[in-house]
């Protein structure tokens, strides 16, 4: 009789145990994952979606620039003597504008930045300060000329000498708000014919810095003012509802899936996200995070550093690699990303760390990381002073929330070059130094504000009291189970233990396997 009944509450037991183990390992992580999905996933229901759509706190956008200090000497052939001024520091609000919801899982929407001068973090700078610079447009139409029409060169410095006032050296004094987003002007109109040329290429390319002027006789050049409140796309993201792995990755652009700017279709590939949203990485943290970058064309990624913590949060922390930007002979894969020659000397990307813009840009800019970190030392030989490379300020990395794959703190760096060559026939670039020169810097950073970070917190602490659940649950079913052996065991209805042997060592060693099973 009693032996029955302990009989029945061991069976009992036994099935609470099963359906514990059941739910600790199964139900509560599915319960729990698909908690997670909703919150991040890109649908009007989630609790991201408002700061997904519009940014809750601006991006920091800091410009460094390159004043030349021996602009007459580097005339003369000798090495240029830089210094960095900066940071000029804007923010940059982001909002999107959702067009619709499309096939696969897909959301389609615009993307608007707006660029806000920030006096007070800049300090003691001001837009008003004068600077010397590279003349990045007259370098420009240079070199395409040269490359288009070799013969031609003599004829077209005759041309720039029209559109560019007092064409003296190849470098530009300019205040820095004209530089970055003012504009500064480029006349069409003379009686020069091949300024006609000239500009009728500005006109049939339109590059994205050149914004024609208002009565159509000329054009303003700035580095950035056409991304300000000029909205891009569309772009295309997969909004995680179906697969949450999938959340976040950009399946077109501008109506494409591919892009045509490279010349092999791995180089053309859209890879990643627009760095808004990344999946959640807890389980099996991917070993590149791929970004799409419209502005340089391609996808880049940051290499799996590890985990770390950062506002006293757990973390994982990726950082751009060497290879991403890498020479074709370290790295095959970016054979493609060397389309055109872009000095005599070199083609594409035979030098470490230079992307060449001009397939993506239709002027033939450069792009590096700040100060040529993780580029080929040889481009560091050409100056006499102020570039130094340090990781610490010029290197691009991402802190990830593992478990909803937000992103706690992030910065993206990134400098534009071009080359100054010497060309016979341009008494201007007779006696120069052939070399890559940078114009300026930027440092495009976010991190999230402290009201969030306590938001995420508290979602943390919430997931930590499930996860603690679950091991009570267990351990209750454990011991209750433990419990009606013991009684078993007493009752005598277990088989291989006697009435008089150590009941309690067998409880024991049961303990031991329970436990080992279990953790
Ligand atoms: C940049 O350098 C020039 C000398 O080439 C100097 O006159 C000018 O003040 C410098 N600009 C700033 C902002 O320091
Ligand atoms: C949806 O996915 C299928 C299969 O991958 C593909 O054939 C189709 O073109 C996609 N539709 C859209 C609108 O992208
Ligand atoms: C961006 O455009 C807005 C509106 O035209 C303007 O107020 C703002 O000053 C611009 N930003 C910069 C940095 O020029
Ligand atoms: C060009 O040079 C002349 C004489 O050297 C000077 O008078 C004029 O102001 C200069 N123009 C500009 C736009 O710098
Ligand atoms: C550079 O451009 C500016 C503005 O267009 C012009 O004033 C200057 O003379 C140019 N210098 C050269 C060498 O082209
Ligand atoms: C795009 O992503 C795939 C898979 O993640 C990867 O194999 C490929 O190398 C990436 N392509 C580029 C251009 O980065
Ligand atoms: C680049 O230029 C060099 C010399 O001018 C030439 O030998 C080489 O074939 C060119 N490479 C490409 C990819 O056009």
């Amino acid at each position: 009789m009693i032996g029955k009944q302990s009989r029945m509450f061991f069976l009992i037991s036994l099935c609470g145990l099963m359906l514990a183990i059941l739910l600790a390992t199964w139900g509560i992580p599915k319960i729990v994952r698909s908690q997670i999905k909703k919150n991040v996933q890109i649908d009007p229901s989630s609790q991201m979606f408002d700061k997904w759509r519009k940014l809750p706190m601006p991006l920091t956008f800091k410009i460094y620039v390159f004043n030349v200090t021996n602009a007459e000497d580097i005339s003369a052939g000798a090495k240029p003597e830089l210094e960095e001024i900066g940071p000029y520091v804007y923010k940059q609000y982001r909002e999107k504008t959702i067009l619709g919801y499309g096939e696969n899982d897909t959301v389609e929407y615009m993307l608007k930045k707006t660029f806000v001068f920030d006096q007070q973090k800049t300090g003691s700078l001001s837009e008003d300060d004068e600077v010397t610079v590279i003349n990045f447009t007259y370098m420009a139409a240079l070199l395409q000329v040269q490359e288009l029409m070799p013969g031609l060169v003599g004829m077209i410095n005759g041309a720039l000498g029209e559109m560019f006032t007092n064409l003296t050296d190849p470098f530009l004094r300019v205040k820095v708000k004209d530089l970055f987003f003012d504009g500064i002007h480029l006349n069409c109109v003379g009686e020069n014919s091949a300024l006609g040329l000239v500009c009728g290429k500005l006109k049939s390319d339109k590059p994205a810095t050149m914004r024609p002027s208002e009565d159509g006789n000329g054009f303003y050049f700035s580095m950035f003012s056409h991304m300000n409140l000029t909205e891009t796309g569309p772009y295309q993201m997969v909004r995680g509802t179906k697969d949450v792995q999938e959340l976040g990755h950009i399946v077109s652009y501008k109506g494409k899936k591919v892009m045509n700017t490279w010349r092999d279709p791995y180089c053309n590939q859209l890879n990643g996200s627009d760095a808004s949203v990344f999946p959640p990485v807890a389980d099996s943290p991917l070993n590149r995070l791929y970004t799409f970058e419209p502005e340089v064309c391609r996808s880049l990624y940051a290499n799996l550093v590890g985990p770390t913590t950062i506002f006293d949060m757990k973390a994982i922390y990726y950082e751009i690699a060497e290879e991403a930007l890498a020479a074709k002979t370290a790295n095959r894969d970016n054979k493609c990303f060397c389309r055109k020659n872009w000095s005599a000397n070199h083609d594409g990307c035979l030098l470490m760390g230079v992307l060449n813009l001009e397939p993506c840009q239709g002027a033939p800019a450069l792009a590096t990381l700040p100060h040529f970190y993780l580029a080929s030392e040889e481009l560091l030989e050409y100056f006499a002073g102020g570039i130094s490379p340090d990781k610490e300020k010029h290197n691009t990395y991402v802190y990830l929330d593992p478990i909803t794959g937000v992103v706690l703190k992030g910065v993206r760096r990134l400098q534009f070059n071009i080359e100054l060559r010497q060309i016979n026939g341009i008494p201007q670039l007779e006696n120069v130094r052939t070399g890559v020169f940078p114009l300026l810097w930027l440092d495009e950073g976010a991190e999230l504000p402290p009201e969030v970070q306590q938001e995420l917190k508290q979602s943390h602490t919430l997931l930590g009291y499930v996860e603690m659940a679950r091991w009570i649950l267990l351990s209750i079913a454990i011991l209750v189970l433990l419990a009606s052996l013991f009684k078993l065991a007493k009752s005598g209805a277990l088989p291989m233990c006697g009435q008089h042997t150590n009941s309690v060592s067998f409880v024991l060693s049961a303990t031991g396997n329970g436990n080992n099973k279990f953790h």
